[in-house]
């Protein structure tokens, strides 16, 4: 038993065991980083130290300063401040941990930018941006993992955790390059867990929800974002973490899953599922018979979502909705 990241006592469940946490210098990556460190891993702790935009210029101390933390705990890291959305970066992320830490066992795709930029108001910087580190760099990652495990051949005890988010399991109004980014590592995550199987790979995504600088931006977020002043804080980025050690864990069966995590709630997610099934009798469909067919689940009051606890109701922006946008575009 030892001191975890929030001071709670945490079994040694991954002694020996070599972690990569992208953009574990702040927020919700950090805490990874130290829960996984107090679970006995050592961990390279890339970040590039940028803002949440994805702006302003590369900084490594946020990502020294979680290291140093960890080696005076007594664990074991390395900095690393390369990009993720750089395919060699990541290459070298992977072979830092390899031949400084000893071999990579966990790979935690945590790296992540948000701009708030509509469909017609986002220039291309915004959306290749946001996909550039939300996507790409969470397939860089795998990927070079995905060789260096090829490499080795087939071994038990190896996963992948991807970053995806409530609004790419259930996108919103206000930043669709975002929602997409997050979507999509979804999809990838559940492609990346069916071919990685064969190498004793499991792979799986947390869409979470945490009190952090991204969130603290989002007008909409700002009441349930205040730090409480007593008792259980649900939206610390500490609150995540446990899942992380628990999905990295030799124990855990789960692959190709996406979990929700906000607080002291637990989501499974079940992707994409057709609510409705309509057959024409192996004759092509015309327009009207489609017309009638789709009648009966033509409505419009399937809501926006902004957490998978917190469902608005609506087929128009929610007045919170534009109120972030309003900041937003303020902000630009
Ligand atoms: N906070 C939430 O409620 C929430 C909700 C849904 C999803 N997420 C996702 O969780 C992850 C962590 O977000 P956070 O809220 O802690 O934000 P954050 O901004 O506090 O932390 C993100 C970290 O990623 C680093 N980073 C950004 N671009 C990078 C790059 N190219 N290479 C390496 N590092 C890079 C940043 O420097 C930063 O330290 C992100 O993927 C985010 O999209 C967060």
């Amino acid at each position: 038993m030892t001191l975890g990241a929030d001071r709670q006592p945490m079994r040694k469940l991954l002694e020996g065991r070599v972690a990569l946490v992208t953009g574990a210098g702040r927020g919700i990556g950090r805490a990874h980083a130290l829960a996984l460190a107090a679970a006995g891993a050592a961990v390279l702790v890339n970040d590039l130290g940028g803002d949440f935009r994805g702006e302003g210029a590369s900084d490594a101390e946020p990502a020294e300063a979680v290291a140093a933390r960890i080696r005076a705990d007594g664990g074991r890291a390395l900095a690393d401040a390369g990009s993720v959305a750089d395919w060699e970066s990541a290459r070298i992320m992977v072979e830092r941990a390899v031949s400084c830490l000893g071999g990579l066992d966990i790979v935690v795709n945590n790296a992540g930018i948000c701009r708030f930029a509509t469909v017609e108001e986002m220039s291309r910087e915004d959306w290749a941006l946001q996909i550039g580190v939300n996507l790409t760099g969470t397939a860089a990652v795998c990927h070079w993992a995905a060789h260096y495990w090829r490499s080795l051949g087939p071994r038990a005890g190896r996963a992948i955790i991807n970053t995806s988010s409530p609004a790419g399991t259930n996108p919103v109004a206000g930043s669709p390059a975002y929602c997409a980014s997050k979507a999509a590592v979804a999809a990838f995550t559940v492609a990346a867990a069916a071919e990685l199987a064969d190498l004793g790979a499991r792979v799986n995504a947390i869409a979470p929800m945490a009190r952090t600088r991204m969130t603290l931006a989002v007008a909409a977020h700002e009441e349930a974002m205040r730090p409480v002043e007593s008792g259980f804080d649900r939206l610390a980025p500490e609150r995540i973490a446990p899942l992380i050690v628990y999905l990295a864990g030799e124990h855990c069966r789960f692959t190709g899953r996406v979990f929700g995590i906000e607080g002291d709630d637990l989501f499974v997610f079940e992707g994409w599922s057709a609510e409705h099934h309509f057959n024409n009798g192996r004759r092509p469909w015309s327009v009207e018979e489609l017309e009638r067919a789709l009648a009966s689940v033509d409505r419009q009051d399937r809501g926006y979502y902004i957490a998978p606890s917190k469902r608005i109701a609506g087929p128009s922006p929610t007045d919170e909705t534009l109120a972030l946008l309003e900041r937003a575009r303020r902000e630009r």
